[in-house]
């Protein structure tokens, strides 16, 4: 079910140099959103197009959603303060399938660790790989992610926590620590892939959560469509979580 919510927002901080942690409240919204679906925020009078956000916790009738401030749409959502309403359309997209049996690993890379914040919170088998630029993109992941998964695997770009390098390079190390049954992973496209083959080597089940450049959010205007194997796919309606052999292709 999808619709327009008039929420009211409860917070809205800054929790790592221009990323921010917006908390809003809808009993409904938080009840009705899957793992792995998202929003679209309308983040002021000013702009036509909301912008899509994923969404990263549902619990207690709290929304929770992480944002990169990187144009003016999500600038102009940064100045907006607790108390203040939001008009906000979801939930969107198809999210995650839950249903896999066994243990998932999920992998994330810079925000895109958002929509697997949600997989954590509703699924108990889960370990995390969190990779980011350096310590202070990722420390505020750890502490989110704590309280919801066994195990959290870490790595950044300069070392500063973790090991140092890309996700990817330690993903065979974490894959010989666990039989995982899955692999969930959300973040830049060039990770997902290298993660996607990975998980095919290893005959692994993955699926990813893709980012397409949006319009309507609702499957209307073409905008976010993709290639896939299986022909056009739009990203807003048909994903954003696709098996990664339709998407991607390693021959
Ligand atoms: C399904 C989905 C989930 C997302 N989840 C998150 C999240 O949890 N946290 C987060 O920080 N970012 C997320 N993004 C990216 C986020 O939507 C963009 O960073 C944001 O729209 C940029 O808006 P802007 O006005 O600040 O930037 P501008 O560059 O000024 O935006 C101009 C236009 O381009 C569109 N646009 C720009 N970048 C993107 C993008 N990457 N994807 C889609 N449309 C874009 C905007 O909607 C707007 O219409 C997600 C994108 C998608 C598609
Ligand atoms: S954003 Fe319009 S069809 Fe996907």
């Amino acid at each position: 079910m999808k619709k327009i919510f008039d929420t009211e927002i409860k917070s809205n901080v800054e929790v790592a140099e221009n990323i921010f942690r917006l908390e809003i409240l809808s009993q409904e919204l938080s009840k009705i959103a899957r793992a792995g679906q998202f929003v679209q925020v309308k983040v002021s009078d000013e702009f036509t197009l909301r912008r899509p956000l994923g969404i990263a916790s549902t619990k207690n009738g709290v929304i929770k959603i992480f944002y990169r401030t990187v144009g003016r749409g999500t600038k102009s959502l940064a100045n907006k303060k607790a108390g203040e309403h939001l008009d906000i359309l979801g939930a969107l997209g198809n999210g995650f399938n839950l249903e896999i049996d066994g243990r998932i690993l999920l992998v994330g890379g810079g925000m895109g660790l958002a929509p697997l914040l949600s997989v954590a919170e509703k699924i108990p088998a889960v370990d995390v790989l969190i990779g980011g630029k350096n310590a202070d993109e990722v420390n505020f992941w750890i502490e989110e992610f704590k309280p919801e998964v066994g195990k959290i695997f870490i790595t950044t770009d300069d070392g500063s926590r973790g090991s140092k390098g890309f996700a990817t390079a330690l993903l065979p190390e974490v894959l010989e620590y666990e039989n995982f049954s899955a692999i969930f992973t959300c973040g830049p496209e060039i990770m997902m892939r290298g993660v996607a083959k990975i998980a095919k080597e290893n005959n692994l089940s993955c699926y990813v959560s893709f980012e397409g450049r949006m319009a309507c959010g609702l499957g209307a205007c073409l905008s976010c469509s993709i290639d896939t194997k299986n022909g056009r796919k739009k990203v807003c309606k048909d994903g954003p979580v696709f098996d990664a052999q339709e998407v991607f292709d390693f021959e």
